[in-house]
């Protein structure tokens, strides 16, 4: 058998292809023995599991995760917080609601000056070059860039608490190993440390950005602990930089494969925000939702049971044959878009609005600058992780090779 296959319309290595936590599910909600969840690769049954209370986030009663991270009380304060966030009701409201404020579509519109800004500089480093790296010469400078903006801690502290953050994630990982979850347990012991002082600087002097606001807000009388504080940040810093920078590398991918859908965006630059939703639906960089069932339930007209962990396969839901035609079609113009990349329900993505700005200026601003971009390389890896759709490293020649 050849250990080749076509992905996505290029020859990849089959130890390259898209790395599925789950198998490909033949049904809308099925049982996996070997990972023991719940498969949902229905649209319906995955809104009902996203927007139903009977379906919680709560990772703290995972006993598996539990059982390998250590008893709870021993953990860094940094990772039991994060824990508790993904909770549902008022721990998690509490820590949600003011940062959702902030991010509303109205607002984020009004930092489109800025972020353009952030994305032309990022673009001027790579102007002149031969080849360049997607990844780590566009989308990581342009999502730290509009991090540090946002919570106003300069590019150079923005930059550390991002290193941190990429160990951090591997907690998100469902087949982490222990040694990468002990370095991620490190990095988030230094990752307080090291914002401990911003934090105390920030609480005696408030500006009016994004940090000073977590400090200085109150709820019902309470200001949020130092923890609170903590998580939240990086947190931010982590859905903020991760998703979005795989999402700007899958979009950039995408385009470069399509060549015809790629001209009719460089004729008609409003249909990229367009481009970006039929992006979002087949190359979402969140590959699934993890849920856990409250109380007995039938799904789809299965049994599920009380405790059982339930997951979301995005790849399948956002092609589900019953909700899209032609699912595999990329369609920028098709009259059933949407999709569930930013989940829905009570943990619908509060940065939803901002990741679809900033990859909407990223591809309009890149593919404009440089219209005959070109992939340098086909021999690309996809970055082992269960959580995430992405790759390791997209290199492109801005200019066809003379
Ligand atoms: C294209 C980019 C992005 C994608 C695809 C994405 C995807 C998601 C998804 C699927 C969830 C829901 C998780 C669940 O239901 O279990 C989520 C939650 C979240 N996202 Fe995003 N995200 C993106 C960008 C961002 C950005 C830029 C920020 C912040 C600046 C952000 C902040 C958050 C936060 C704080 C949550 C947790 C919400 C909660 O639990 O209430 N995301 N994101």
């Amino acid at each position: 058998m050849s250990g080749d296959i076509a992905f996505e319309g290029i020859q990849l290595n089959r130890s390259n292809a898209r790395i599925r936590a789950f198998p490909n599910a033949t049904r809308p909600v099925y049982f996996d023995e070997e990972t023991n969840v719940y498969v949902i690769s229905s649209h319906e049954a995955a809104k009902k599991v996203l927007q139903d209370p009977g379906f919680s986030s709560d990772r703290t009663g995972n006993l598996n995760l539990i059982a390998r991270l250590g008893n709870m009380d021993e953990l860094p304060p940094l990772v039991s917080a994060m824990l508790a966030l993904f909770t549902d009701g008022p721990t998690h409201d509490r820590l949600r609601c003011d940062v959702a404020r902030r991010f509303t579509p109205k607002r984020v519109a009004a930092m489109q000056p800025r972020i353009g800004a952030v994305i032309d500089a990022a673009l001027d480093g790579v102007d002149g070059l031969d080849e360049f790296d997607v990844i780590a010469d566009l989308a990581h400078p342009i999502t730290g860039g509009i991090i540090s903006q946002i919570l106003d801690i300069g590019v150079d502290s923005a930059a550390v608490v991002l290193g941190f953050a990429r160990r951090i994630v591997a907690f998100m990982e469902p087949w982490a190993t222990d040694q990468q979850l002990l370095d991620a347990s490190e990095a988030a012991r230094n990752c307080s440390l090291f914002l401990l002082p911003i934090l105390g600087e920030r609480r005696e002097s408030p500006g009016e950005d994004l940090l000073s606001a977590l400090l200085t807000m109150e709820i019902d009388g309470d200001r949020l602990l130092v923890e609170e504080v903590l998580t939240m940040v990086v947190l931010l810093v982590i859905a903020g930089h991760e998703a979005p920078t795989h999402f700007m590398a899958n979009g950039v991918m995408a385009l470069l494969e399509n060549p015809a859908e790629r001209r009719r965006l460089q004729e008609n630059p409003y249909l990229y925000g367009a481009a970006v939703e039929e992006i979002l639906r087949l190359h979402h960089p969140v590959s699934y939702l993890s849920r856990t069932a409250t109380r007995d339930q039938v799904l789809a007209g299965q049994h599920v049971a009380a405790g059982s962990q339930v997951v979301v396969d995005l790849a399948a839901v956002n092609r589900d044959p019953a909700r899209y035609q032609d699912p595999e079609r990329f369609d920028m113009l098709r009259t059933d878009p949407g999709h569930l990349s930013f989940g829905t329900g009570v943990h619908y993505c509060v940065g939803r609005a901002l990741g679809r700005l900033e990859a909407e200026e990223t591809l309009r601003r890149l593919f404009g600058r440089f219209p005959d971009l070109t992939l340098a390389d086909t021999d690309l890896t996809r970055r082992v992780s269960a959580t995430f759709h992405a790759l390791d490293r997209l290199p492109v020649h801005p200019k066809p090779p003379a």
